[in-house]
């Protein structure tokens, strides 16, 4: 299996984005389906959030300076992400504004990951190469599998603090 750090975030991306389309082909009154697939949804983006957080970003940052800005971009797209996390945790599937809420982090990280996809990865290709990509995904590996899987662990708010607070 590659370890190439753009090639396991594109897996994650895609396994993430299954689970939207599922959601959204789920019928209006699919509550108890509903509820599972947010669930995993925010699952997988806690787990997939902070190895970008706190492996892809920072190593990007400090080896390809001129692409800070994309990363503190990213950083933020990141915390508004984890703000819709956080509320759709305590809320009911069948609440009114259930649906109308995981459609917009649904949105909002569909345009991150595109943008990830279409700009920023191939840029983070050409400047970094092989070798270093691959030792970031082996790094990113590692970060897995301590990873918080909701964002109640201590772990993930620490994470969303940092978002808020540096
Ligand atoms: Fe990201
Ligand atoms: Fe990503």
């Amino acid at each position: 299996m590659s370890t190439d750090a753009i090639v396991l975030l594109k897996n994650d991306h895609k396994e993430i984005k299954r689970i939207f389309d599922a959601f959204e082909k789920a019928g209006d009154n699919a509550h108890a389906e509903k509820g599972r697939l947010v669930d995993r949804m925010i699952e997988l983006l806690t787990v997939h959030t902070y190895i970008e957080n706190e492996v892809m970003y920072p190593r990007v940052r400090e080896l390809l300076p001129e692409l800070e800005d994309d990363v503190l971009e990213s950083y933020e797209e990141h915390h508004v992400a984890d703000v819709l996390v956080m509320e759709l945790v305590g809320m009911k599937p069948d609440a009114e504004r259930f649906t109308a809420k995981t459609t917009v982090l649904i949105e909002n990280v569909r345009h991150h990951i595109d943008e990830e996809e279409q700009d920023w990865f191939p840029q983070v290709r050409a400047g970094l190469g092989r070798k270093a990509l691959q030792d970031i995904g082996v790094e990113m590996e590692a970060a897995r599998k301590k990873a918080p899987r909701t964002p109640a662990q201590p772990s993930a708010l620490k994470k969303t603090l940092d978002a808020v607070i540096s």
